[in-house]
């Protein structure tokens, strides 16, 4: 455990059941490392536990098993009670700007929530010199203070929700795929909105989204998963540059080109089908079911995460 890491996951496991015996394999023994003031971004399709695995590191589902550090304390097993000096420390921006605000709630009550609930303030009536000056700061104005969640855009209620999650001034915010319900035009704002913070306050953050495009701008690192399993980790130029695991090259053929001769090369690596059901995980690579290169091994054997140089981190037994 390096005092540089604001979150360091090990080995985290989440299991949900899905009736009769069965279970659901959302996360299997994935390891995180993110130093302070830095963002590292998590890709993968839908369904591939991006969100569980978001989740059950900020606490809001108890881990099947592994551990969550966060500035160097172990969380994993705390209860809600104690969780509560921690939460001051970690938030999380929602992907849905629409579910995730109360629709019946001024967007200064909404903002003023968090800091009734850790006591900075006795009542929401009384945090307006903090809501003020925090609603200019993500673009709204103190006249729209008054008004309710459901009367804004969907880029107005992500600035509302971005507020809330940074007026308690987190060490870690988790962003689960913050720009994805929103338009192209406002995806860049939202996203230098949030890159400001992190050079004002050294913020560090949890990145999620589905393709690497997205996460190309604003991640330090990349983490790649597939059904419920990291399959690379790497400094994200590294990753765009050199992507080894077959999954991250589907991932990155799946990314519009705008020459055609590129754009045909790339298509070669499109990943086909669908992600098997996380309920009955394929045997050994959990990816050999879709990979133009698996062997027989690829289905037997379970591949280990590899450091192949510099901290270019891989389970795939092509390397
Ligand atoms: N509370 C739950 N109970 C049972 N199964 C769940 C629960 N939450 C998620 N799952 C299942 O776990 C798997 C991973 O889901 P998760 O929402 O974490 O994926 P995701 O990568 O965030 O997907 P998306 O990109 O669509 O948001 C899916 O098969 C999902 O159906
Ligand atoms: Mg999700």
């Amino acid at each position: 455990m390096s005092e540089q890491n604001i979150l360091e996951v090990r080995n985290l496991t989440k299991h949900f059941k899905a009736g009769g015996k069965q279970v659901v394999h959302a996360v299997d023994g994935v390891n995180l490392t993110l130093k302070k003031g830095r963002t590292l971004g998590l890709v993968g399709e839908s369904g591939c536990g991006k969100s569980s695995c978001a989740r059950t590191i900020i606490r809001m589902y108890d881990p099947t098993s592994g551990e969550i550090f966060l500035d160097g304390e172990d969380i994993t097993k705390l209860s809600q009670k104690q969780l509560k000096p921690y939460r001051k420390k970690m938030q999380m921006i929602f992907q849905d700007p629409y579910s995730s605000l109360n629709a019946r709630m001024t967007v200064r009550d909404i903002i003023a929530e968090p800091l009734v609930a850790h006591g900075i303030v006795k009542k929401k009536e009384q945090s307006n010199d903090l809501v003020y000056p925090m609603l200019e700061r993500v673009g709204l104005t103190k006249e729209h203070a008054n008004r309710y969640a459901h009367e804004f855009s969907g880029g107005q209620r992500q600035r509302v929700g971005i507020a809330r999650a940074l007026i308690l001034q987190p060490d870690l915010v988790i962003c689960d795929e913050p720009i994805s319900a929103l338009d192209v035009s406002i995806q860049a704002q939202v996203i230098n909105l949030l890159k400001d913070f992190q050079d004002e306050k050294g913020v560090s953050y949890l990145f999620i989204a589905h393709d690497l495009s997205m996460v190309r701008y604003v991640s330090d690192d990349v983490g790649v998963m597939y059904l419920g399993q990291l399959v690379e980790v790497s400094d994200a130029g590294e990753i765009y540059r050199n992507p080894l695991h077959p999954y991250t090259k589907g991932l990155l053929g799946s990314i519009p080109v705008a020459n055609p001769k590129l754009a045909r090369q790339k298509e070669k690596s499109s990943i086909e089908g669908d992600i098997p059901s996380p309920i009955n995980p394929p045997s050994g690579c959990r990816f050999h079911t879709r990979c133009p290169y698996a062997t027989q091994a690829c289905s037997e054997a379970v591949p280990q995460m590899k450091d192949v140089g510099s901290g270019h981190m891989v389970a795939c037994h092509l390397y």
